[in-house]
């Protein structure tokens, strides 16, 4: 899949373009904390509700209606490792690619674009933001 780190890349250098306009913000790298160009409330928050909370309320297990229970995990640990998408299994299960069925369970699967979001949120530290 040698798209989707391109379409990271592109995703990665849409949205919030922070220059600083002044000289006060100290040298560092610019997404620091609270960063992130992928927003988790408006950008995966509606996809989930869409797509899995149907099947992933609270009524136990994986719960995906809100970043926090996400993070609980499910019966496997956690799902969501930050900063390391390719390991997480939230991302393994959308792409199909370990053990167990995909998900979303007897939907179309995610396209490239959504899972890229999913990945990029990953990748950027699984921020509440
Ligand atoms: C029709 C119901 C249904 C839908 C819709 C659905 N899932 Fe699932 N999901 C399940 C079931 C049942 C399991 C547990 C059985 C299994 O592992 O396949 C599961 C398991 C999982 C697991 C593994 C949990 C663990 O602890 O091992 C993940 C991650 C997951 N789903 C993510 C999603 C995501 C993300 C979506 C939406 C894009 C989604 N699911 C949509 C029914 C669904």
């Amino acid at each position: 899949m040698r798209f989707v780190p391109v379409l990271v890349l592109l995703l990665a250098g849409c949205p919030l373009d922070i220059s600083p306009e002044s000289g006060s913000i100290p040298s560092g790298p610019p997404p620091g904390p609270g960063g992130g160009t992928i927003s988790y409330q408006s950008d995966l928050q509606p996809l989930f509700d869409d797509t899995c909370v149907v099947c992933h309320g609270s009524a136990g297990g994986l719960d995906l209606s809100s970043r926090d229970a996400l993070l609980l995990g499910g019966n496997s640990g956690a799902l969501v490792l930050p900063g390391d998408p390719d390991n997480s299994i939230l991302v393994q299960r959308v792409e199909g690619s370990t053990l167990g069925d995909q998900m979303p369970l007897g939907l179309p699967e995610l396209t490239t674009f959504e899972i890229a979001l999913i990945r990029t949120w990953i990748l950027e530290g699984a921020l509440d933001n």
